[in-house]
């Protein structure tokens, strides 16, 4: 495992948040409906919904079985309801022609309805183990940061460089673990202003901390 790997997951063994999706082993019903939450809405708001959604429609069986009114009623407040009808229909699509079984790889998940390249990387790396970086906001912005990145982060070229460099990383050991470290040390310590890299357990290995660059880290191109 790479030195960068390892400190990053003794970081997150310490200071992981809490949250009701991560659990070992992780279930790929809890890990998927957390994700489609988590597209548009913060953690903190997203818990209280996702209990009382588990509270309704504890099982993937429950989900489809569910009357769609059902269901846009416990997201109500969330926003964003497409979300809610993707996660009813793809509910359906598993059951009905799958018979029940998850898709095994992030591909498979991306034909899922609602699931876009970011959600099958979490979901097939959180709850599958397969070693595909999962690129969000935070997580960009630390590898940008990292790595002191000039290209433009939303760029498809700067997409691939972020991925490629997260790639040579991730451990086959703990993919989601890797994934959900990142995104936790974005939130909590590489933030987007006043990053705390006095408690950054990367710090020693952060080129934009040695080239003094965070602030202009990532680079975004206007559009
Ligand atoms: N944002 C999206 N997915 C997340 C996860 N699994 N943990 C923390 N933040 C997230």
């Amino acid at each position: 495992m790479s030195e960068l790997a390892q400190r990053l997951l003794a970081w997150f063994d310490q200071n992981a948040r809490s949250l009701p999706w991560r659990e070992d082993p992780p279930n790929p019903y809890r890990v998927w409906v957390s994700e489609m939450m988590l597209q548009q809405t913060q953690v903190e708001t997203v818990v209280p919904y996702f209990e009382r959604w588990m509270a309704h429609f504890p099982t993937l069986e429950a989900l489809a079985e569910a009357s769609v009114q059902d269901v846009l009623r416990l997201w109500e407040g969330l926003g964003y309801y497409h979300r809610a009808r993707a996660l009813h229909r793809a509910a359906q699509v598993i059951i009905a022609e799958r018979d029940g079984v998850w898709p095994q790889k992030a591909e498979e998940w991306q034909s899922l309805p609602g699931v876009g390249p970011y959600t099958a990387a979490a979901i097939a790396s959180i709850a599958l183990g397969e070693p595909v970086v999962a690129l969000d906001g935070n997580v960009r912005r630390v590898l940008a940061r990292l790595f002191d990145l000039d290209m433009p982060v939303n760029t498809p070229a700067g997409e691939h460089e972020l991925k490629r460099l997260g790639q040579e990383h991730i451990p086959p050991e703990r993919p989601g673990d890797f994934n959900q470290a990142l995104m936790d040390l974005g939130a909590m310590v590489c933030t987007p202003r006043s990053p705390r890299c006095d408690v950054c357990p990367l710090a020693e290995l952060c080129l934009a901390r040695a080239r003094g660059t965070q602030a202009q880290r990532p680079v975004r191109q206007p559009r």
